[in-house]
Order: C-alpha cells, then structure tokens, then sequence
C-alpha cells in the first residue's frame, strides 16, 4: 500500500473519532510499528500488507481514544524516555516546566557546594524524580507513589537511575528525611471533580482515578503536600507543585494561608496558562 494514502486514510479516521492531532498520531504509530521514526516515514513510498494490517488494528484503538503513549509503550519526557500502560499516569509535556523549576533549584544548592536533596512526592511513571537525577547528576533523589500498579512502572523507570524509590502514601512518607530536604516537587491530582464532563476520553477512561481527582475542588492533594512539604524541608527549602489552570489563585493561597511560607509564587506553563505555585519554607 501507498505509505501516503495509508496515513491519510488513518489521520482522516482519527480526526473524525475527535483525536486532538491526527496526523501526528498516524505518523507515530507507523513508525511504531515500522521501528522507524517520523521522519524516516518520507523515504518510504510503501508499506507492506502485515504492517498496514497491525497500524489500522491500532488506529482503531487510537480512534477509540486509547492514549498514543499506551499504544506505542513510551512517552517522551525533557531528555528521558518512560515506559507507560494501563494503571499508570502519561506524563504531559506541561509538567516539563515543572522539572525544569525543580533542576534548576537542584542546581543552585549544588553551586553552593552541597549535594542537593530532592524528593519526588507522587512520582507517577517516576518522570519528575528521573528528570532531575538524570539532568543534575550529584543530586540525592528519593520519590514515593502511593499506587501498586503505579508503583511498578515507576520501580521499571527508575531502576538503575539511582533515585530511591518507596511504595507509600506521602502524608507519612519520608519522615527519616524530615527537615532535611532543599527542594520538594510534586504533580499531585488535582482534577475538580466537577470538571468530570471537560476531561479528555484519554485521560477520563485511561489515567487512573488516584492520578486524577482531588476532590470537590481538586486541592485535597495540594492542602496534604503543603504539610508534608513544611515537615520535610529545612528551613529556605523550596516546594514546588502543579495545578490545574483554574487554580492559579487557589492552590498558592493553600500555602499562603498558613503563614509558614514566603516568596509564594505562581508560574505558567508553555501555553500561558497558570500551571504550578512555588514557595520557601519560611526561615
Ligand atoms: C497526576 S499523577 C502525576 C505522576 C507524575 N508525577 C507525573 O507528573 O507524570 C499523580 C500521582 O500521584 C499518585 N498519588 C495520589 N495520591 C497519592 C498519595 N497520597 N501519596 C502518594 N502518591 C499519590 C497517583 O497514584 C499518581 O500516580
């Protein structure tokens, strides 16, 4: 079969089943199934009749709106790769900022000349806590998921990157680090439940309930990562944490409202919107 038509038939089946990048998602899953890259894809003018067969068979599951990382096994994070399915959350690219925050705070203890602390609290596939071991390299890196089968993805990811890793709730976890942490960063769930009917099918159907919803104002996770933050920070430490863009008000009035923070800050994602607040463990 003609490469070309093959891929314009699938983007043209996508976009009608409501799929946010058609094309991209087509090109993606040839080259899934192909072994190649999208751009590799240009030099083939034809595809053989088993490989088309195994692409259409996952168009479907794409047009059904599985998520195209759950299809192709992987998704791209910063400069890491994280293996992802069923029972763990796909990380967004909005969260790359995020990481970028929490490396660069990392960054700034290490130029003071002592190895930087950081944890991780629901680390998910484990991508924030893989980011910043594999970004700044003399950083002690520890990360909890409270979710077995979370869990598990994230002890695959991690694995061999040094960053420990512990199965647990983060209310109670770390308490042997307690004080003695220079930045905590978290993308906790933060979902409204009143935004059940806006939330992609992707995300709705597929990421588990655990990673996604908060609730009736999506800040329940956000109120327990302000305590554990202030318990496990020495004082100048810094939190980091991501919202949903309808909280850029609420979640830093979380840590504002206690009196045990300064330099409470709000930052925007890639996009423009309100995507993570920022603050100091008062001294
Ligand atoms: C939005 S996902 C973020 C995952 C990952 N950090 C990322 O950015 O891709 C939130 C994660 O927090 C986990 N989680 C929820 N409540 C938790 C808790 N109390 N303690 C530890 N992990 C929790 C969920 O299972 C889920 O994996």
């Amino acid at each position: 079969m003609l490469t070309r038509e093959l891929l314009a038939a699938a983007a043209h089946r996508l976009a009608e089943a409501g799929v946010a990048s058609p094309e991209f998602d087509a090109r993606e899953l040839l080259a899934h199934v192909l072994g190649t890259t999208r751009p590799q894809l240009a030099l083939l003018d034809e595809t053989g009749d088993g490989p088309a067969r195994a692409f259409e068979a996952l168009v479907a599951r794409r047009a059904a709106r599985e998520p195209l990382q759950h299809l192709t096994g992987s998704a791209a994070f910063r400069h890491v790769e994280l293996a992802v399915g069923p029972g763990v959350f796909v990380p967004r690219p909005e969260t790359e900022v995020l990481a970028g925050w929490a490396i660069d705070r990392a960054r700034d203890v290490l130029a003071g000349g002592r190895r930087p602390v950081v944890v991780d609290l629901c680390t998910g596939s484990g991508a924030l806590a893989l980011s910043v071991a594999t970004e700044v390299p003399g950083a002690d890196v520890h990360a909890v998921e409270l979710d077995e089968r979370a869990h598990g993805w994230a002890e695959r990811n991690l694995s061999g990157s040094g960053v420990e890793l512990r199965h647990g709730d983060m209310t109670d976890a770390f308490g042997d680090l307690d004080g003695t942490v220079d930045v905590v960063v978290c993308n906790p769930p933060y979902i409204p439940l009143e935004a059940y009917e806006s939330v992609a099918a992707e995300a709705r159907d597929h990421d588990p309930d655990l990673a996604l919803w908060s609730g009736q104002d999506g800040l329940d996770a956000m109120r327990v990562l302000e305590g554990v933050a202030s318990r496990l920070l020495r004082p100048g430490g810094v939190v980091g944490a991501e919202h949903a863009d309808v909280q850029g008000e609420s979640a830093p009035a979380v840590f504002s409202g206690t009196g045990r923070w300064s330099d409470v800050r709000d930052h925007r994602d890639l996009a423009g919107r309100p995507r993570f607040v920022t603050a100091r463990l008062a001294r």
